[in-house]
């Protein structure tokens, strides 16, 4: 074993615990020392691949571990709050996936609890690690779009459904997290829409609009049953647009001038046609690293003290505050909640 290394356990390891297997078996600042899932097929699998790693089925086993350290939980949501608390009791830092919990009262309550404990407590809101994002909200502060008028956001596809949590809870909180970043602010208001089609009392397809200070709007479209897989975020300003899509290998930032001409009035509908716009368009060349690395030395980091959780359960609060008063919305036909 490597010395001076962070001895990690990992709690659930399904489709995205496999991410954070990759992750944490190629860094160079920790070990991967213990694996902990309840299915026990999967961890059988992933013996064979793991020599080196102890398996167990019960998060109990990695709590009474006096070498772990670190746990990353990245098992369903209605998992996070029992994990992360018996974690952070134990005494382990923490980094949960997203959202940390079902209630924005229970991330608080963890995140007075690990400060009670001295732990780090970190999200896994991603985004925030995404180089893209971050050079977006680089530009928005730095004043270069103007005002913002308007924020669209889809994330839509084929799946994979939840069965203990909305779409809201799932998709949507990368969504909410983006805006509450980029705009600086939390939203004033909430006010969505959404179906149940698959599984009763589980949204599959929701539309939210958030408002945010000087009547900046937020329109987030969320669903599970789309045949069109969409990564979209799209931020409106008086003198630049901006694209984000994620999906695209080439060309995932896409900023357009407004354009002088931009209320002109169209001349023939041939014309009208493609006069989509008369600004510039440029595609920064950025370094995309894999925001999830980025995410993952930033908490190793926070362990050794040398920075401070950005994602923290203070954040993880006011992503979910936003999911709650969306549910809250969709449960009252669409009612504006204000927060
Ligand atoms: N940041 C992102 O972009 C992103 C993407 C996908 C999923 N996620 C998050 O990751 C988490 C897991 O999602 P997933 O898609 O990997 O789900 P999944 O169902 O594929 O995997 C969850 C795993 O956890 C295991 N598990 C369940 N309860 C457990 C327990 N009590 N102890 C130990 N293991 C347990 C299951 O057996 C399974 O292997 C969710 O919180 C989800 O929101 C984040």
């Amino acid at each position: 074993m490597k010395s001076r290394e962070i001895k990690f356990a990992l709690v659930g390891c399904g489709y995205w615990g496999a991410n954070f297997l990759r992750i944490i078996s190629n860094s160079e600042e920790a070990t991967l020392c213990v694996i902990c899932d309840t299915d026990g097929a999967k961890t059988t699998a992933l013996a064979v691949r793991h020599p080196h790693v102890r398996f167990v089925d019960d998060v109990a086993a990695v709590a009474s571990d006096p070498d772990i350290e670190a746990v990353v939980i990245c098992t369903p949501v209605n998992t996070h709050l029992a994990l992360t608390e018996m974690l952070i009791r134990a005494g382990k830092h923490v980094l949960c996936e997203k959202p940390l919990a079902q209630t924005s009262a229970q991330c608080g309550y963890l995140y007075t609890l690990a400060q009670e404990h001295k732990v780090v407590l970190l999200t896994g809101h991603v985004f925030e690690y995404n180089p893209v994002i971050r050079y977006m909200k680089q530009m928005i502060d730095d004043d270069a779009l103007g005002a913002i008028r308007y924020l669209q956001l889809m994330r839509m596809g084929l799946g994979p459904m939840r069965s203990d949590v909305s779409v809201v809870f799932d998709l949507a909180a990368h969504d909410v997290a983006i805006c509450i970043s980029m705009m600086g602010h939390m939203p004033l208001s909430v006010m969505a829409s959404g179906s149940c089609f698959v599984k009763e009392g589980i949204e599959d397809v929701a539309f939210m609009q958030l408002e945010f200070p000087g009547k900046v709007i937020a329109g987030i479209g969320v669903s599970w049953l789309d045949p069109i897989k969409q990564r979209l975020v799209k931020v409106v300003g008086e003198k630049k647009m901006m694209i984000f899509d994620d999906i695209s290998v080439s060309e995932k930032l896409k900023i357009i001038d407004t354009g002088k001409n931009y209320q002109s009035t169209p001349g023939d509908f041939g014309s009208f046609q493609v006069s989509v716009k008369d600004g510039q368009i440029v595609i920064p060349n950025l370094q995309y690293t894999e925001s999830l690395v980025t995410e993952f030395h930033h908490f190793s980091s926070c362990i050794r003290g040398r920075e401070v959780p950005i994602t923290d359960a203070a954040y993880a609060a006011r992503v979910v505050r936003v999911l709650e008063a969306a549910q809250e919305s969709i449960r009252q036909d669409g009612k504006k909640i204000y927060l």
